[in-house]
């Protein structure tokens, strides 16, 4: 990969070291994985150069394995299932009962804390119906259209939402939604700061706060810059 300032964030997030990098520099590598670096940098306040560097860098030393190293749609789906959604999945109760801990012992003395439960407890809620309706009404359409471009059925799947453009507006603007409570998040929790008198528990939350972040940002970069483009070519093929 040819580190240049045009290069959009999606290409550069779409290798583990790459990708480690624009975590480090705090860019939004899902939802703005259109801006060009430069672009990136520009509203981040971070010197284009020195990112170039710290890119080129990881990419002669680090990872440069492919985020998600599957040839078909069918093992992507299986990839973000098994590794994203599972995760999402077991960790957002789990943060459920840390937050409300937290916010119960010590929200008086931190008020901030019942913004970060609010602002966690709306996450939750655009998230678990949102990995349903994929797994349940996006997902298995797309397979569809990969079993009939293989050959295995003969007529492209019938879905009762119209074009495939409509399920995949719909989770895009989820992912915007999730995308900006994390953000809110991450302001709220002075970049998942714990303040100097927090205990044990406080910490722990922080810290499952920043993980969910890292976890979901890689899960959205997956759907929005390789799955969903690929099932839109997928049923532009199938007319
Ligand atoms: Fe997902
Ligand atoms: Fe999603």
């Amino acid at each position: 990969m040819v580190i240049t300032p045009e290069i959009p964030l999606k290409d550069l997030a779409s290798s583990n070291a790459s990708a480690h990098v624009l975590e480090d520099y705090r860019f939004d590598y899902c939802c703005g994985g259109q801006q060009s670096l430069a672009e990136a940098c520009r509203s981040a306040g971070h010197d284009l150069q020195q990112v170039m560097i710290a890119l080129d860098a990881a990419l002669a030393l680090g990872d440069t394995q492919p985020v998600a190293p599957t040839r078909t749609l069918a093992e992507l789906i299986a990839f973000i299932v098994d590794t994203h959604h599972a995760f999402t999945r077991a960790e957002l109760p789990r943060i459920q009962d840390l937050v409300e801990k937290v916010t119960a012992h010590h929200g008086e003395r931190h008020p901030e804390l019942n913004v970060v439960r609010d602002a966690f407890l709306a996450l939750q809620a655009e998230l678990v119906p949102h990995l349903m309706k994929e797994e349940r009404i996006l997902f298995p359409y797309i397979l569809d259209f990969e079993r009939h471009r293989q050959g295995e059925s003969p007529s492209p799947p019938a879905a009762c939402f119209g074009s495939i453009e409509n399920p995949l507006q719909q989770m895009l603007s989820e992912h915007e939604a999730a995308g900006s409570l994390l953000k809110q998040l991450r302001r709220l929790t002075n970049d998942f700061e714990a303040p100097t008198d927090a205990c044990t528990t406080y910490r722990s939350t922080y810290r499952a706060l920043e993980a969910l972040e890292r976890d979901l940002m890689r899960h959205i970069n997956l759907e929005n810059n390789i799955l969903f483009p690929a099932a839109r070519a997928l049923a532009a093929d199938a007319g």
